[in-house]
């Protein structure tokens, strides 16, 4: 079990474009996997993306790990299980204009949260760990989690797609007396 520090806003590596993954299958991805889901684990993350680690490939995992599957996270605890899953070189087509505001925290900004507009459908496309095809058309929840990751692969992070900064702020001032996660 490795649990990587996340890297905050800020740090200049999360900021940059990250390299698609070429060779699947060998130790170096299946290490990397094992290092994002402890960490995700760890800090009840709905999502984690590599260059939040420090390493710039194309990959993302999202889902409530097999192990802690119990069907709620702490830190979406009304949020739509979405199943575990690896996701490597992906890509996103957005289905139809539809927008959605939601409330989006990040583990690389932690004690914040902000309401983003994402795409409401969405067709996301990849591989997993063993280069097999992902191509799924999700909605949602699920939909936000996906946009949210695979932004992280090109430098993005949530504030940068807010429309509102009135909405954005510190989760123990914005939601008073809800018990939340740190992140
Ligand atoms: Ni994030």
């Amino acid at each position: 079990m490795s649990v990587r520090t996340v890297l905050r806003m800020g740090d200049a590596r999360l900021q940059r474009v990250a390299a698609p993954v070429r060779d699947f299958g060998g130790e170096e991805l299946r290490e990397l996997l094992r290092d994002m889901c402890d960490t995700m684990e760890a800090l009840n993350g709905v999502g984690l993306a590599a260059p939040q680690i420090g390493v710039g490939l194309r990959v993302v995992i999202f889902g409530t790990p097999p192990a802690q599957d119990n069907g709620q996270n702490l830190r979406y605890p009304d949020a739509d299980a979405v199943p575990y899953t690896v996701l490597v070189n992906p890509v996103i087509t957005p289905l139809g204009e539809q927008y959605e505001e939601g409330w989006e925290g990040c583990l690389s900004l932690p004690g914040l949260r902000g309401v983003v507009p994402r795409f409401l459908h969405i067709r996301y496309q990849g591989h997993d760990e063993y280069g097999a095809l992902i191509d799924r058309t999700v909605s949602g929840f699920h939909a936000r989690v996906v946009q949210h990751e695979c932004d992280h692969l090109d430098g993005i992070l949530y504030p940068m797609r807010m429309t509102d900064m009135s909405r954005f702020g510190y989760t123990a001032e914005l939601f008073p007396g809800r018990e939340v996660q740190d992140e």
